[in-house]
């Protein structure tokens, strides 16, 4: 069979290294930009390698597949493949930082960051266990959280000063839970199947030499030609018989059109285009349109913006084995709601910086930001958000005179046209059911020309979504679906006896 992989990110790969494993000779991988690896990205920068998309494995051990590939390929140190770090379980909370800024310069007691920290994961914990609950006492994480505060509040002695400290960081945390979800707003993430989404064991890490080596080898495994790079695909029409010129005779029930008008018949379509994507152009992607049961899906899933903002340095102003400094925006508070106007405040939503790994001489800090805050940073100048984290810098410092960064790079997830954001999050009004909903393939009952359009990608996995191995899971999962329709078609069952 002829068989289309839409979008060259670890999804599209992973289907494709799949199927030709199983010889499907007929298999074209079209891709969208001028590069594999989609939201995969490592940079050669600062003299080093930064990435611009996915940053750790979450939970390198045997059950990950992102795992095993990387050991495969060598990718890894022998520290991130030790049975020690495999065996981690940190349950999704984040180390605490070496050191906590207020907005106004004054350093915040590590002691109450860490009274903070612990309060705020015994809630969020909390929070993962309404998954078999029939009506949640309120919709969202968010307000789940906010409420069990309040009642913590009750039996807060301190002044009146400490008590709003404590809410800043607080409000410090639901932005890192921003980042870590995707989304601008935790009151947006659904409270039901927020425990869904399942850990694997191990102590996250990141790939010395760059994530995207994971990607570039799936590429160097397969067979020359097949990937179709400036190939943004404009309409997949679907349901139909399409002939092509070469091929007199032969009929496919699917015909991919792109953007540059070349046209491509095929059997299967595998699709692994980003939630984003789909959401802007579910109205011409699909022709005949997707059923309605399944556009519903689209758009209630949640897609939402997290980016990070790399920094240069001449010298660290840092202590040497700092990892995470947070910053704590005085005056923030998780229970009133945030100002309206992001122009001038779009800073307050940046949760602090992550310290990289040193380049010889280069220092590199690496900050976070989600959210509506984070698409509007996409429209500055580098010279504008350099200038903004300069000032937050310095006030947060206490020294007016630390030197500038050098430089500024950072990701714009929102802006991409083939993106539309980072990834999914399963979003008050929808359900994990909506993520099985899309994976299904197209047409729902056809006696033939059966999976024509198959659906992957990070979105379509229920327990491992916004995830590098989810992704890859759910390209393998749709080609292990295309193997066993032909292969029951080659063996068709036998009567009987
Ligand atoms: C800032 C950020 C940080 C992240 N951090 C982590 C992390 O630490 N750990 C982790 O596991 N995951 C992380 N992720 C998520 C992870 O990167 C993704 O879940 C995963 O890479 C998605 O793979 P995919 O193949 O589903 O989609 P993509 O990688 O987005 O691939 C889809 C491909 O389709 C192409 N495409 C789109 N439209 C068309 C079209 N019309 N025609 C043809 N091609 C098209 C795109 O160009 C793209 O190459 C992060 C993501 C971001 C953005
Ligand atoms: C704040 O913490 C940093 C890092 O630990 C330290 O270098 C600095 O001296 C502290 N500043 C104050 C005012 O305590
Ligand atoms: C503290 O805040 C409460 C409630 O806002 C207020 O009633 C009280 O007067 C404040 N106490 C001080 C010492 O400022
Ligand atoms: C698919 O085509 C058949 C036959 O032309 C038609 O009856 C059916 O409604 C079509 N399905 C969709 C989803 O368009």
């Amino acid at each position: 069979p002829r068989v289309l992989v839409v979008g060259g990110g670890i999804a599209g790969l992973g289907a494709a290294q799949r199927l030709c494993h199983r010889a499907f000779p007929h298999l074209r991988v079209l891709e969208a930009t001028g590069r594999a690896g989609g939201r995969i990205r490592s940079e050669r920068k600062f003299g080093g390698v930064v990435e611009m998309g996915a940053h750790w494995i979450h939970g390198p051990s045997q059950g990950n597949p992102v795992f095993q590939l990387a050991v495969e390929y060598g990718l890894l140190g022998e520290k991130e493949m030790s049975e020690e770090n495999q065996l981690v379980e940190l349950g999704g909370h984040l180390d605490l930082p070496c050191v906590s800024y207020a907005s106004s310069g004054r350093n915040v007691s590590l002691e109450l960051v860490a009274d903070m920290a612990n309060l705020f994961y015994t809630l969020l914990d909390q929070a993962r266990e309404f998954q078999h609950v029939v009506e949640t006492p309120v919709p969202s994480v968010g307000e789940y959280i906010k409420r069990e505060i309040s009642r913590h509040m009750a039996d807060w002695t301190e002044n009146n000063e400490t008590k709003k400290l404590k809410l800043a960081i607080l409000n410090t945390h639901f932005n890192v839970e921003c980042c870590v979800s995707g989304t601008h707003s935790m009151d947006l993430v659904a409270l039901g199947p927020f425990g869904e989404y399942t850990m694997l064991p191990g102590l996250d890490c990141t790939f010395p030499g760059g994530y995207e080596g994971l990607t570039s080898n799936i590429v160097a495994s397969l067979p020359k030609d097949i990937l179709v790079f400036n190939k943004p695909v404009k309409t997949i029409h679907w349901n139909g018989s399409f002939r092509e010129e070469t091929l007199p005779g032969e009929m496919f029930p699917v015909m991919v059109e792109c953007e540059d008008g070349d046209r491509f018949p095929a059997h299967h379509v595998i699709l692994t285009v980003p939630l984003g994507f789909l959401k802007e152009h579910l109205d011409t992607f699909f022709q005949p349109p997707l059923p309605l049961e399944k556009a519903e899906a689209i758009r209630k899933m949640g897609f939402g913006t997290n980016n990070k903002i790399f920094l240069e340095f001449e010298e660290p102003f840092w202590e040497p084995d700092c990892k995470y400094m947070q910053v704590v925006w005085e005056g923030s508070s998780p229970l009133e709601d945030a100002a309206p106007e992001p122009k001038d405040t779009w800073v307050r939503k940046l949760i602090g910086f992550l310290v990289l790994p040193s380049f010889g001489s280069v220092y590199v800090l690496c900050g976070f930001i989600a959210g509506l805050e984070s698409e509007f940073m996409e429209t500055l100048s580098d010279e504008e958000v350099l200038q903004s984290l300069t000032q937050v810098l310095r006030r947060m410092t206490g020294n007016p005179q630390l030197p500038a960064p050098r430089s500024v790079l950072r990701s714009r997830w929102h802006s991409a046209p083939y993106t539309r954001g980072s990834y999914s999050y399963i979003a008050v009004g929808s359900t994990g059911d909506n993520i099985d909903l899309l994976a299904q393939p197209l047409p729902a009952d056809s006696a033939d020309a059966q999976l024509q359009i198959l659906f992957a990608g990070e979105a379509t996995h229920r327990m491992f979504y916004s995830t590098t191995h989810g992704a890859l899971l759910s390209g393998r999962r749709e080609a292990d679906r295309l193997t066993s329709l032909w292969h029951t078609k080659a063996q068709p069952p036998q009567p009987e006896p």
